[in-house]
């Protein structure tokens, strides 16, 4: 059977990259995180002190930086110029941020432009905000992962206190909504279920029965 390409967008924290990196193993797919992409032009912003409103600057800074993902078994790393950010990317200071660098749509422009190369040959599980709708209108499964804020902001919650971090769960919901308005609201290539996209809403399902959900949707339909 040919290997075509599969997009998984959602609001933040609705088990997207867990998700979509098991459904892409139990494939024999490559999973492609696009969100690691924009945190680590976020990160990048951070160390080189660009304002977040100047997107000619940022766009030169994405132009020139060399951007690196790669699949572990534990998900996606990410190195820029040959240092490995693959921790430094998920820290609060750039998760706040990056829907500030995200919305330009210079910044977009060559995102979706790496994103596209990268899915060109099929074979793909990519997850993120526009996939369905401007990065792979033409994918051949699209699903839409949601869950209520409620539940979305206490499995990160959880998660964090597993990993033995501090958490504050009401300031997590906050967060969490003020970066899903952020995303919905921009102008270019918002949040947005693609008409075509299946919806699934995960608020009651474990990790494995999305992920088996998905994989026969995808049986069924690719
Ligand atoms: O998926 P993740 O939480 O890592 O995404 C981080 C941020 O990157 C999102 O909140 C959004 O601002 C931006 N993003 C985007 N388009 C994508 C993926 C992520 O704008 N395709």
């Amino acid at each position: 059977k040919s290997k075509v390409n599969i997009a998984i967008d959602g609001p933040a924290g609705a088990g997207k990259s867990t998700v979509a990196k098991k459904l892409a193993d139990k494939l024999s797919y490559v999973y492609i995180d696009t969100g690691a992409m924009y945190r680590a032009l976020t990160w990048k912003a951070q160390r080189e002190k660009v304002n977040y409103n100047d997107e000619e600057k940022l766009a030169e800074l994405l132009r020139r930086m060399d951007l690196k993902l790669s699949n572990s078994s534990a998900g996606t790393n990410i190195s820029v110029d040959a240092e490995d950010i693959t921790s430094e990317v998920r820290e609060p200071s750039v998760t706040n941020e990056v829907s500030y660098v995200a919305k330009h749509e210079a910044i977009r422009k060559q995102m979706v432009a790496k994103q596209q190369e990268l899915a060109a040959g099929g074979g793909t599980v990519m997850d993120g905000r526009d996939i369905g709708t401007a990065v792979l209108p033409d994918a051949a499964v699209k699903f839409f992962l949601n869950a209520t804020v409620d539940e979305r902001a206490s499995r990160r919650h959880q998660e964090q206190l597993v990993k033995g971090m501090e958490s504050d769960l009401k300031l997590l919901k906050e967060e969490i909504s003020l970066r899903d308005k952020l995303d919905s609201e921009r102008e270019f290539a918002p949040l947005k279920k693609a008409p075509d996209a299946m919806e699934v809403d995960t608020t009651s399902m474990s990790i494995e029965e999305v992920v088996n959900y998905l994989y026969d949707q995808v049986r069924k339909q690719a």
